[in-house]
């Protein structure tokens, strides 16, 4: 046969498609056209979470991902997702996708395709749906300038050194009112960057209102489709669990009345629960804080504390005051001897309260301990908590860690302690790294246990 031009000309084209078609494809050079990547717990995090970013271009953005690292070849991973949510606010496209129908404690990676480019492999972990060991972090208020800023750049490095489960963060997320588009975007660029693990491990944030985000209730809704109550954007409030029976966290909001339909919705979630093994709740202020530059609370520990108690909250996290506290289990009573503040210690009973607030913001005095304080400390901190099923002749149980992330000195000169601090991996999350600094709590050392009757008093030679 005589092979005219214009039957090379199909033959090559033949064999082109034929390329293309065997799946001869090749990673895109290009990013995707977004950045500000995070991941949200705000439903069932053993089923489901929520993957957001900010789309700079329209090119149709899809979550392309499943159970196999396919580093970002795309086109290689089962299961696709697009935007759920798109939202127009504070100079962002931010786009929402929701990935449901998980499987508990399982590790997924992902990239976001879209027509300009795929963005980095990211991958993260499923929670549990039975009661298996895992590590959170806690703590809140964080800074848009200076030194407080970078402070708060030192604990989001912890936190992808210690690779926790979730972290909960206690409220005051930027410097001003959380309408200015400029620190939101600093925000999110910092945490993504700065909390992701050297592998590309994303750390899922549940989110807490603080005071700090006032000039828009429903600013958790816009950044990280946080749920909200009675169809109401401004009342940020609601749960998840996880570990079946195992572990239940509330985000509650002191920045709406503490009372009223917030009041109800606490008892109902609590009375839901009260048969889970560990109950946490999170919020921004303090009943009572630590320091003397800051309000007391009243209103709200006349709405809260009594709930706390009568459904057997174990732990509560609260951030604002810009310090560290950790106190005794306590028990709401205002007539028993000893109590101080409305609160006695109760070992087998009560809360233990711990916070308040300090990852990035300059911290305040310390100067207001109470008689049931275990430890107060000035610095920037997050809370490191194990959680620990029964086993080993052990009851279910929890360690509580402050690691410091700066201090400063008389002068106001800047300390950061992250950058020598060991990295964990997969296989060793529960060791505590090295050159990691840790407040040392008084009578009981670097960590104190929960139930507290596992603490005991630590002899110095
Ligand atoms: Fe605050």
């Amino acid at each position: 046969m005589i092979k005219t031009p214009a039957t090379l000309l199909i033959v090559f084209s033949a064999f082109i498609i034929s390329l293309v078609t065997l799946g001869c494809r090749t990673v895109s050079e290009f990013p995707a056209a977004s950045d500000k990547y995070r991941l949200v717990w705000n439903d069932d995090p053993t089923t489901s979470i929520t993957i957001a970013w900010d789309q700079h271009e329209k090119a149709e953005p899809t979550v392309m991902y499943g159970t196999k690292d396919k580093g970002r070849k795309h086109w290689k991973y089962k299961f696709t997702k697009p935007a759920d949510r798109i939202l127009d606010k504070y100079e962002m496209k931010t786009h929402f996708a929701k990935l449901s129908n998980l499987k508990s404690d399982k590790s997924y990676y992902f990239v976001i395709k879209d027509q300009k480019g795929v963005s980095e492999r990211f991958w993260f972990r499923t929670a549990p749906n039975r009661p298996k060991a895992f590590t959170f972090i806690a703590g809140g208020d964080t800074k848009s300038e200076d030194g407080p800023l970078e402070a708060g750049r030192a604990s989001n490095r912890l936190v992808s050194k210690l690779r926790p489960l979730f972290v909960m963060f206690n409220g005051d997320f930027c410097s001003g009112n959380g309408t200015v588009p400029d620190r939101w975007h600093t925000w999110l660029r910092d945490w993504q960057e700065l909390t992701t693990t050297e592998d590309g491990r994303m750390i899922p944030i549940f989110p807490v209102h603080g005071n700090h985000e006032n000039g828009d209730h429903a600013n958790l809704n816009y950044i990280f489709n946080a749920p909200y109550q009675e169809s109401d954007s401004a009342k940020i409030y609601y749960s998840l669990s996880l570990g079946g029976g195992f572990f239940h966290i509330m985000a509650l909001n002191s920045s709406v009345d503490e009372g009223g339909s917030q009041r109800d919705w606490l008892e109902n979630d609590l009375k839901r629960h009260e048969h889970y093994t560990f109950k946490i709740a999170g919020y921004h202020k303090p009943f009572w804080p630590h320091t003397s530059r800051k309000a007391e609370n009243p209103y709200q520990y006349n709405q809260w504390a009594h709930l706390f108690y009568r459904y057997h909250l174990n732990i509560s996290m609260d951030g604002d005051s810009h310090m560290s506290k950790i106190t005794y289990p306590l028990r709401p009573d205002s007539s028993a001897a000893g109590s101080y503040m409305g609160y006695v210690r109760d070992d087998k009973d009560g809360t233990m309260f711990l916070g308040e607030g300090s990852w990035g913001a300059f911290p305040r005095a310390n100067d207001d301990d109470k008689p049931w304080t275990i430890k107060s400390f000035e610095g920037n901190q997050i809370k490191w908590i194990h959680v620990l099923p029964s086993g080993e002749n052990l009851p279910d149980r929890m360690s509580i860690y402050t690691v410091v992330s700066c201090t400063y000195d008389e002068n106001e000169k800047q300390t950061l302690y992250d950058a020598e601090v060991e990295s964990l991996t997969e296989d060793n999350m529960f060791k505590i790294p090295d050159n990691i600094k840790l407040v040392e709590n008084g009578l009981y050392g670097f960590e104190i246990k929960y139930p507290f009757s596992l603490n005991q008093v630590v002899t110095k030679n």
